[in-house]
């Protein structure tokens, strides 16, 4: 019914004149599901699972920060205040984090879970409490590679499923891979 044939001058359509158009159906819908706020028709069947990706990642970042503060507080008195200072900005950055996660679940139609009860279990990186400077710098540095292994494999996950989660975990991987590299330089061994 409505196959159109290029004209044979014109290289740069597909032979089977297959054309870029839009859902008309799926724009009406979307001005009929209002109650469904950010998301409409294209989002496809994951948001779900989108949804509980980012619940993970809402917990590590929240233990990162409980971490990090931990460490903060306790460092001060240690040999290296620029350091217990360098972990209050990385417990700052990670609280951004959460609250980016935070936000787009909310988009999502979703619900961000800070329930301390199960935090540890749901969080991807461990909570440390050595009081030794260079332990802390390890504990963190473990979790920083947690974090940036659980973070590539979700952006492997979402693809092009959901191009504006894909940027937000893009950002805060970035930013986690600037925290690991630090911390691997104030490693010594
Ligand atoms: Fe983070
Ligand atoms: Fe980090």
């Amino acid at each position: 019914m409505n196959t159109v044939n290029p004209p044979s001058n014109v290289s740069s359509l597909p032979v089977s004149g297959e054309r870029l158009r839009l859902d008309e159906g799926a724009l009406e819908a979307a001005k009929r599901s209002i109650e469904k706020g950010a998301v409409t028709p294209s989002y496809g069947p994951w948001r779900e699972d989108i949804i509980a990706l980012l619940n993970g990642a809402l917990a590590t970042e929240i233990v990162c920060v409980l971490r990090y503060k931990r460490h903060h507080f306790t460092a001060r008195g240690l040999t290296s205040p620029k350091i217990a200072e360098e972990f209050l900005v990385h417990a700052q950055e990670e609280t951004a984090h959460g609250d980016l996660l935070a936000e787009r679940i909310v988009q999502l139609g979703g619900e961000p879970d800070f329930s301390p009860a199960t935090l540890l279990e749901r969080s991807h990186a461990d909570y440390d409490d050595s009081s030794d400077l260079q332990a802390m710098i390890r504990a963190n540095l473990v979790a920083e590679r947690v974090a940036i292994e659980a973070y590539g494999q979700m952006i492997k996950l979402i693809g092009d499923k959901d191009s504006t989660t894909r940027r937000i975990l893009e950002q805060i991987l970035a930013q986690e891979q600037e925290h690991a590299d630090e911390l691997s330089d104030w490693l010594t061994d």
